[in-house]
């Protein structure tokens, strides 16, 4: 019989085998000072691209005054309990109707935390009799959420709509036994790749199949469509999206989420949703902060402009001199390398240390073996200056990567150095 501690010792996940890492350079980093382009890291000023702060409000001034008033006035307590017992406010209200009427739908629901509102609303949508469709590379809150189901699952290949009419024909005749109903599962865009979900195609497949479509588009909100109402506006399909949820982690710079649909679907999640039925309600401040940046996404075009200058001038720039970037169609700028392990931890670290530039690197088992993955996320705070020094620090890393550089160390002697 084993002794639980000592079976968990490895076992935390895949990512557990690089734990004896120093605990804060690659995993859990520590960026300090105000939120921006330019923050410490170990002690030094870093050009920073890893914070999906995508429309620059983290730190932006009235952002940052209606936060100091919100908590001035109501602590960061306030309300207590669940929204359903003694936790609902009038801000509370008045958030979740301006969310809807910008996202195009009758009525939202407020959540604490995307990833828990995910989880929680798809174990309330569907019981044993339904069948859940959902996108192969869908983020960790959908696996989780499709987990708990009871019913049967069937997974189709990344944004490809053949397989998933191969997926809705088995599940359509799965549901005409059980009669159940069938719910697809997607994102706006992709948050590792950038990809954007086939949107449109999905919503062309509710011509021939009886399916509800929900859409994660938690990088989507504020950064696509025309007003930044997300991916479904971008493609024009926003109407045939049943159900969508974006996180407040992202574009509104915050914490908490939503979740928008038919009047009568948000009545239901909200007598039905676990994670907020036992859950203490979000914090007022937060609830007013997040008005005033759906205020300030709303009626400042500018900061998307801005978004989207910053990044088609590093997109293309990278493409220019050669860089592979997949197929992004988003902010989202995956730069794509072959190499191991040790070779990303020693151009990882080489970049933060001798170019001042921390951005997110991505290894297996996230990307494949072989694949070394840089995550680079603009914003609206950056400048075309930013991107010209990155663009330079990319290309003297790929030369040193073609060189060989970067195999001559190994991972483990890699040591913080101070
Ligand atoms: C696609 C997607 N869905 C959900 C979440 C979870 O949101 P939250 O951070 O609010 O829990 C994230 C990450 O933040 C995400 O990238």
């Amino acid at each position: 019989m084993a002794d639980l501690f000592d079976k968990l010792r490895m076992e935390a996940g895949p990512l557990a085998k690089y734990s004896h890492l120093p605990d804060d350079y690659f995993f859990f980093p520590k960026l300090e000072g105000e939120i921006g382009p330019r923050m410490k890291f170990n002690g030094r000023e870093v050009l920073v691209w890893s914070l999906n702060n995508y429309l620059g409000l983290a730190n932006h001034p009235e952002v940052r005054e209606a936060d100091a008033r919100a908590a001035q006035q109501y602590g960061m307590a306030s309300p207590m309990g669940a929204r359903m017992m003694s936790g609902n406010s009038d801000n509370h209200v008045a958030l979740e109707r301006e969310l809807a009427a910008f996202v195009s739908k009758e009525d939202a629901m407020l959540l604490n935390y995307g990833y828990q509102g995910v989880v929680s609303i798809i174990d309330a949508l569907v019981d044993r009799k339904d069948v859940i469709v959902y996108d192969a590379e869908c983020h960790a809150c959908i696996i989780d959420g499709v987990r708990l189901h009871m019913g049967k699952r069937f997974v189709y290949v990344h944004n490809n709509m053949e397989n998933l009419e191969k997926q809705l024909q088995r599940a359509s005749k799965l549901v005409e036994e059980t009669g159940g109903a069938i719910l697809v599962i997607t994102e706006g865009v992709f948050g590792m790749s950038g990809k954007q979900g086939d949107l449109k195609g999905v919503a062309e497949l509710k011509k021939k199949y009886n399916f509800r479509l929900f859409v994660d588009d938690a990088h989507g909100f504020g950064t696509m469509g025309k007003t930044g109402a997300g991916t479904g506006e971008e493609q024009g399909v926003q109407d045939q999206i049943d159900i969508y949820f974006s996180t407040f982690a992202k574009s509104m710079a915050g914490i908490g989420a939503f979740v928008a649909s038919e009047k009568r679907i948000i009545k239901y999640l909200r007598y039905s949703v676990r994670s907020q039925i036992y859950a203490k309600s979000l914090p007022m401040a937060m609830v007013l902060g997040a008005l005033k940046r759906l205020e300030l996404l709303k009626t400042r075009p500018e900061l998307k402009d801005n978004l989207w200058r910053i990044v088609r001038a590093l997109q293309s720039g990278l493409r220019d001199r050669g860089f592979y970037l997949g197929d992004t169609q988003s902010p989202v700028t995956p730069v794509l390398f072959k190499g191991g392990v040790g070779e990303a931890a020693n151009m990882a670290m080489d970049l933060r240390e001798n170019f001042n530039i921390f951005c997110s690197v991505v290894i297996y088992p996230v990307v494949p073996k072989d694949v070394i993955m840089f995550r680079i996320i603009p914003t609206a705070a950056h400048t075309l200056d930013d991107v010209e020094e990155t663009l330079s620090a990319f290309s003297a890393l790929k030369k040193k990567l073609d060189d060989g550089f970067y195999r001559k160390e190994e991972l483990v002697a890699v040591t913080r150095p101070r």
